[in-house]
């Protein structure tokens, strides 16, 4: 069959190198892609937000199935789109409706959807601007820290954990009164801190029923040790030694289960990725934090290398509600993600500059995936604030760390900078 996957970044990649090993798959494109999915495909120069043209390139290329990468075309309704028309009713797409989608799209939805539902997640109350002296009374009286979320898309920037009513009241203001995040900070979800350690769990569900793919942490702070400002993610482990079989099985039961179930009490039509973000607290208790309606990233790029299903086969059953016939085959070993980002990310930071060491390496269980990169003439530049992720297998955590950062040691490019301490509570 011939597939198209949306999106430009690691992720991306990630699907294109895992879809090519299918021998299902006949021709592969990707759009827009990036230097490293037209290693795998070829690519199309069409923007993710662009539904015509991606709709009118699926007919011409005879698409079968799409793989949407990132949440924006989802929550924007690129599912239904291609549903609706009559021209592309016919390819299988992968990801959530519209409706569905706002389990991301809208941090009160999926609020009021995990209390309705019965799925543990952190206390919360919800405020607009026409509430807004009953939210800073709320905030007056709540312990702290405390958390503030915009309720709609804020490019990951959307979340505030307060220490102080002080520091709490003037983001609240700002969000409410000052438009800080825009449309999406017009609903404030205030929410109580919840502590403990950070984990997610990848869900493909048909609508009926749904895998478990590897669990992944993700390392979203610039700096060594989890410090500093908040990123898209400097790297990933899979798997997660906290994740035994009893916390595996409680997740299921008190999250996964109700969620899928909830999907369909709801109506929503779902037949993709659910990443549930979850805490899990000192009582080995799974709380949700959020849920995102693809798959993360970089946490992609550990995820399908420990994946040995045929993933084309996985996708194609999803389409047909038939999951329930598959079972998730995991390759035991560690992977390290490493992400190499521009100097400056996340703040400012230079593109153009030039890649080095790209082809210099032959690592049997390491590999790069490309995420802001660009071919121009004779080399490969930067071309975002993450630009390469460096992935490799070891027998644990350790070994794969050492092997992805030994991997960005053969890696320039102008103030290069990655976080070499991924994964390293588990160390
Ligand atoms: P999100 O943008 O929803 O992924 O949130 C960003 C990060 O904020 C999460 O990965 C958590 O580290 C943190 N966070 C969000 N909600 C809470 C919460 N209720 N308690 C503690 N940390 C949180
Ligand atoms: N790594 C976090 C995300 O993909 O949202």
């Amino acid at each position: 069959m011939n597939i198209l996957i949306i999106g430009s970044g690691g992720r991306e990649h990630a699907f294109a190198w895992k879809i090519k090993q299918s021998p299902l798959c006949n021709n592969l494109f990707i759009a827009p892609g990036n230097t490293g999915t037209a290693m795998c495909g070829i690519n199309l120069p069409i923007a993710i937000s662009d539904f015509e043209k991606l709709a009118l390139s699926s007919v011409e290329n005879k698409i079968d199935l799409i793989l949407v990468g990132p949440e924006e075309p989802l929550v924007n309704g690129i599912t239904d789109y291609f549903n609706q028309n009559k021209n592309t009713r016919h390819i299988q797409i992968i990801g959530p409706s519209k409706q569905a989608a706002q389990l991301e799209g809208s941090k009160a939805f999926a609020k009021d959807f995990m209390i309705r539902h019965n799925i543990p997640t952190a206390g919360y109350k919800e405020f607009t601007v026409n509430d807004f002296d009953a939210g800073i009374k709320y905030l007056t009286e709540h312990s702290y820290p405390v958390v503030l979320k915009a309720d709609g898309l804020a490019a990951g920037k959307g979340v505030l954990i307060c220490k102080t009513v002080l520091e709490a009241r003037a983001e609240f203001e700002l969000m409410l009164l000052r438009s800080k995040f825009g449309e999406a900070g017009k609903k404030v979800v205030v929410e109580d801190f919840l502590e403990g350690i950070e984990l997610s769990v990848f869900v493909l569900t048909d609508g009926i029923d749904f895998l478990i793919l590897p669990e992944a942490k993700d390392y979203k702070k610039i700096g060594k040790g989890d410090t500093g400002l908040n990123t898209g993610g400097m790297g990933a482990v899979s798997p997660v030694p906290i994740f035994t079989e009893a916390l595996k099985q409680k997740i299921t039961d008190k999250i996964v289960v109700p969620t899928v179930n909830g999907l369909q009490k709801d109506k929503l039509d779902y037949k993709g990725f659910v990443f549930i973000g979850l805490m899990i607290n000192k009582d080995d208790e799974p709380m949700v934090i959020e849920y995102n309606c693809r798959m993360g990233d970089p946490e992609t790029e550990v995820v399908l290398p420990r994946l040995q299903n045929d993933i084309v086969e996985l996708l194609q059953a999803t389409q047909t509600a038939t999951l329930k016939n598959h079972l998730i085959k995991t390759d035991e070993r560690s992977a390290v993600a490493m992400v190499a980002v521009s100097g400056g990310y996340p703040g400012e930071y230079k593109k153009n500059c030039t890649i080095n060491g790209l082809n210099s390496y032959d690592l049997p269980d390491s590999f790069l995936f490309h995420a802001g990169t660009l071919q121009k003439e004779n080399e490969i530049v930067t071309n975002g604030g993450r630009v390469l992720v460096a992935v490799s297998y070891g027998e644990d955590i350790k070994e794969a760390n050492e092997k992805s950062d030994y991997l960005l040691q053969q890696i320039d490019f102008e103030n290069m900078n990655y976080r070499d301490d991924i994964g390293y509570e588990f160390l």
